[in-house]
């Protein structure tokens, strides 16, 4: 597995991106203001990312995806590894992240790969977007804010 900065004339994955965000319209703002990368191997694209510089020597991981029949094998968190990797050669200090209140996998994966919670956005998802969202039997109502220092 390769894991690569996305080409300025490649189409980003979108079908992948939109896994880790039900809206079309914040994803593609997202891939705008930011850096994609993909992981593939053989010219199989399955794996995406993105890096967006928030405040000064602040980056975010944003729009995190690992297509469904290659997930629980680790490639989650070497993406989320590579995007550490990343922010620190990019002179980065801080490296967060967002998630669901109720995205229990995602929190148990990126306290893992060392990051802290440092807060809670609440209602965030109740305020940005229309539909409701349920994962694991709770409503995703509220963003868990996590960070590590780099
Ligand atoms: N309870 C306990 N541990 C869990 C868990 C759960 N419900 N779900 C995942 N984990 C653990 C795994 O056991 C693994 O730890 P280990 O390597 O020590 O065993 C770790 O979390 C991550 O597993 P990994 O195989 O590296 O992740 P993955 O390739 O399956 O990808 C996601 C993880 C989140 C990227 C993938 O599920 C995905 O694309 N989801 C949809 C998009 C999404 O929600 N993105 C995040 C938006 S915030």
């Amino acid at each position: 597995m390769n894991i690569r900065k996305l080409n300025r004339d490649e189409k980003p994955p979108m079908e992948l991106l939109l896994l880790a965000d039900p809206s079309e319209v914040i994803v593609q703002e997202y891939v705008n203001r930011g850096e994609c990368f993909v992981a593939e191997s053989e010219q199989e694209i399955f794996g995406v990312y993105v890096l967006i510089p928030t405040r000064p020597k602040t980056v975010e991981l944003v729009n995190i995806a690992v297509a469904e029949s290659y997930r629980g094998k680790g490639i989650g968190k070497q993406l989320v590894d590579s995007a550490i990797q990343k922010a620190k050669a990019g002179g980065f200090k801080t490296i967060e992240i967002g998630t669901g209140n109720s995205s229990i996998g995602q929190l148990v994966l990126y306290q893992k790969c060392g990051f802290r919670i440092i807060g809670v956005d609440l209602d965030f998802f109740l305020r940005h977007y229309p539909e409701e969202i349920y994962e694991n039997g709770i409503h995703c109502r509220d963003m868990i804010r996590l960070s590590q220092d780099l």
